[in-house]
């Protein structure tokens, strides 16, 4: 991704060497996100992927500047529309919110209010930020509905949250994220609460949105199955730092760190991986607040060294637009994978 060849302004969202972490006690400090590094290219959409606890939530808070205490921003830049916006004062932050950036969160009951109706609240969420005439939030209402597929507008403002299925609710919650006009959305786990079709049918809705609307997306997720269809770039996530970044069809096809093998390894859909046996990745990741030595991956990884236990690898080009963080970055071709045959 991050592609020397492409000019600055192709990039939307410039994250470098962000470090968030949260003060649990007087000597105690969580390292959620150290020294993480992406961009996200205008128009396209960025998959992060990694497992429970690897610090993709606290990244995507941290760009909103809404981590909570005990959190912090402890370091680096994040360079929206190449501005540092950890720069900006908090009322030209609270602008960007909703109004530039828009974020579904991962818990959807937290999306709603269940006491007022759908229409109020998408009135709501349009007059905050562009006080107007009912008239012109109704018309925009309807249009966020329709891009989200939802063509039966009138019937459904009338109704409360309660009234519709997680899916349902969903799709009108990614129409509510697009009532300002943003230029980028952030996805944290859009489908996970929900099942197989419906969550196949939520990517095919923001896919949607993104083809008629040309918005960056950023989409947070621990299933491969997701990046893999829906990404144009992929960054994965361990332990509170990028491991890997490429376009996704480099990554899929020659991942270089063993965390990024091991994941792809362990998706049943994949089209590369039809025929071969699934193989889950051995271990746990490391607690946060005391993450050892050296590579954070090191203790789980089938081809550590000494200084893999020793030494953190810095992230570095292993190809054009990709970036890796190993010390001994695999040459591994997806296809040619008859280990597992
Ligand atoms: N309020 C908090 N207080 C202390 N530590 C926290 C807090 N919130 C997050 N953390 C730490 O940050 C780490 C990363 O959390 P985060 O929510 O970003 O993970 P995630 O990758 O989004 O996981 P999941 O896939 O489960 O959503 C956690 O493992 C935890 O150690
Ligand atoms: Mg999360």
């Amino acid at each position: 991704m991050d592609n020397n060849t492409e000019k600055d302004t192709d990039v939307i969202l410039e994250v470098k060497d962000l470090k968030t972490y949260f003060k649990t006690g007087p000597h105690k400090v969580v390292k959620a996100v150290e020294g993480v590094n992406f961009s996200l290219r205008k128009g396209k959409v960025l998959g992060i992927i990694g497992e429970s606890g690897s610090g993709k939530s606290v990244t995507a808070r941290s760009i909103l500047r809404i981590v909570e205490s005990p959190g912090y921003i402890a370091g680096g830049e994040i360079r929206f529309k190449g501005q540092d916006i950890l720069k900006l004062p908090e009322k030209e932050m609270k602008s960007i919110r909703g109004n530039e950036i828009s974020m579904i969160f991962q818990d959807p009951t937290t999306s709603f209010n269940p006491y007022m109706t759908i229409g109020a609240q998408l009135a709501e969420a349009y007059n905050a930020h562009t006080p107007s005439g009912s008239e012109k939030a109704k018309q925009e209402i309807m249009r966020v509905l329709k891009l989200v597929g939802i063509t039966n507008g009138e019937e459904v403002i009338k109704k409360y949250p309660c009234e519709f299925s997680a899916g349902f609710r969903q799709r009108i919650f990614i129409a509510m994220s697009m009532i300002l006009y943003p230029d980028l959305l952030i996805a944290d786990e859009p489908t996970t609460s929900l099942g197989i079709t419906i969550q196949a049918e939520i990517i095919e809705a923001l896919s949607e949105v993104q083809k008629q609307t040309g918005i960056s997306i950023m989409i947070i997720t621990h299933d491969f199955g997701v990046v893999s269809q829906f990404s144009d770039d992929i960054f994965v996530m361990y332990a509170g730092r990028c491991v890997e970044s490429a376009s996704k069809k480099d990554l899929l096809r020659n991942p270089k760190h063993p965390y990024t093998v091991g994941l792809i390894r362990s998706v049943p859909l994949l089209e590369a991986r039809k025929t071969k046996r699934l193989k889950s990745i051995p271990g746990f990741p490391p607690d946060m607040s005391n993450v050892p030595e050296g590579c954070p991956f090191a203790s789980r990884c089938e081809y550590a060294k000494d200084i893999c236990h020793k030494e953190v690898p810095a992230l570095k080009p292993v190809g054009e637009g990709h970036m890796c963080a190993c010390h001994f970055p695999l040459d591994y071709d997806i296809n040619e994978d008859t280990e597992l045959g």
